[in-house]
């Protein structure tokens, strides 16, 4: 009679922990799902925020939207040769291109990329602007385009952090009045594509971080200083779109914990559901959230699991992607990232779902910013009355490169979201936009110098 009773609690508790498990990945598939309704939310509330952020500077309600004063564009027919330099939070990548005699054409470009040393990280030293200077002369030198008689190169500058500029030249964070230009990584990505494609009108990064830049018109940009001289009607405006936030945000406890042991608490809302930098980890939490119930690996959560920050993004991407039977490369992943070596196939499944739902939301989300961009700019995706005008989206960043099943979840998003004007948009790949935009527009610059002078 006891051991039928013993057996009896077993199953009990076998069936309450299922029950457990089951209610608690129903509230991260509800709680994720990000469904049309919810998106449109999103959609609108961003078109609120940029609005605001365009008519009023540092106010709390409204993004950013920093104007990059970058209101000319390369039209394809600039020529000559130009250096770019692309300040990220690791590396450092100078760029050399050599424009070709076609329109949009480019004859030779090269690249050369160096990990920032650990010595230059106090930027208030200057020992960083050195370091950049000596690589970017070396690299110059390599090109044969450092020669006594010879005029400097033109370099634009890409630094793919929020700088509040004041003109093309001249930002808070630096001032450095040889280059022609300084640009945010969504603006230079945008360029990149704009060179040979004209329709190009947003520059996204879905990478370590998130940002679009677009294309707006500038009596819509009440802010620019008063001595600001426009050179055309439409300026690039850096959204700074990751910063958006509102309760129509789909967050989870998990979401929380992940912003409070963030660098930047309270900021960056939208970017930490959506980025390389924050995917894995949101994951993570909620796996541990499993595992703390008891309902994923047995009674002990397995240590490495407890860690901060093991899941990078590569591997999120692995474990969604992992088409085999038996899900190997999830096992690999939970070993390689958590130090779980053993695991069944139901874990598996488990953890896999998760990093999915946590992916999908992510590019559901990217997929209703764009939205927001598109209708605020009358391209598309705002209903009947707005015909959609043909958009390239010029994206950069390993998000995007590196991870299909999100690209494939932000295509069928922007389908369902915008419906038949989703065909007039193209999302297209900018490879190392980045650092090449940065090139096109010191070309577009000089061009354009020259052309005002003569
Ligand atoms: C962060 C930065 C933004 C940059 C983005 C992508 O969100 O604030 O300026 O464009 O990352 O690199």
């Amino acid at each position: 009679f006891v051991g039928a009773l013993l057996i009896a609690a077993k199953v009990a508790r076998g069936v309450s922990r299922k029950r457990k498990q089951d209610e608690i990945m129903e509230e991260y598939r509800k709680g994720l799902a990000v469904p049309l309704e919810q998106a449109l939310q999103v959609r609108d509330g961003m078109i609120t925020q940029m609005e605001i952020g365009l008519r009023e500077t540092g106010s709390k309600q409204g993004l950013l939207m920093l104007p990059s004063y970058i209101d000319i564009l390369p039209t394809g027919a600039e020529r000559g040769d130009f250096f770019a330099i692309d300040l990220g939070g690791t590396n450092l990548r100078v760029a050399y291109v050599k424009l070709g005699s076609e329109k949009g054409s480019t004859e030779s470009s090269s690249i050369r990329e160096w990990l920032i040393p650990e010595e230059c990280y106090d930027t208030d030293n200057g020992r960083l602007l050195d370091w950049v200077a000596e690589r970017t002369i070396e690299f110059a030198q390599e090109h044969g385009r450092l020669k006594r008689d010879s005029p400097p190169p033109t370099i634009g500058f890409c630094f793919s952090f929020a700088v509040d500029q004041t003109a093309m030249d001249n930002g808070k964070l630096l001032l450095w009045t040889k280059i022609p230009v300084i640009l945010n990584d969504t603006v230079s990505t945008l360029i990149a594509r704009r060179y040979s494609e004209p329709d190009t009108a947003l520059g996204i990064i879905l990478g370590t971080g998130t940002n679009c830049a677009y294309l707006e018109r500038i009596d819509r940009i009440p802010k620019p200083p008063s001595d600001y001289r426009g050179r055309s009607s439409e300026m690039i405006i850096n959204s700074e779109w990751g910063d958006f936030k509102g309760a129509c945000l789909p967050a989870l406890p998990e979401d929380l914990w992940v912003d409070c042991s963030s660098v930047n608490p309270g900021h960056g809302g939208f970017e930490k559901m959506i980025s390389g930098l924050y995917m894995g980890e949101v994951s993570r939490r909620l796996v541990l959230r499993l595992a703390e119930h008891g309902l994923l690996f047995g009674s002990e959560v397995p240590p490495g699991l407890t860690v901060h920050d093991p899941l990078a993004s590569p591997l999120v991407a692995a474990i969604v992607g992992d088409g085999s039977p038996n899900l190997a490369l999830t096992a690999s992943s939970l070993a390689s990232a958590f130090g779980i070596t053993k695991s069944s196939l139901d874990q598996r499944r488990k953890v896999k779902e998760v990093c999915l739902l946590v992916t999908r939301r992510g590019a559901r989300l990217c997929a209703a910013g764009i939205a927001a961009v598109l209708k605020h700019t009358g391209r598309g995706c705002g209903g009947a009355d707005q015909p959609a005008k043909r958009t390239v989206i010029a994206v950069d960043g390993s998000v995007f490169k590196k991870f299909a099943k999100f690209r494939e979840l932000l295509r069928a998003a922007l389908e369902e979201f915008c419906g038949a004007d989703a065909a007039q948009v193209e999302l297209k790949l900018q490879e190392d936009g980045s650092v090449f935009g940065g090139a096109y527009i010191a070309a577009a610059a000089s061009s354009w110098t020259s052309r005002a002078s003569s």
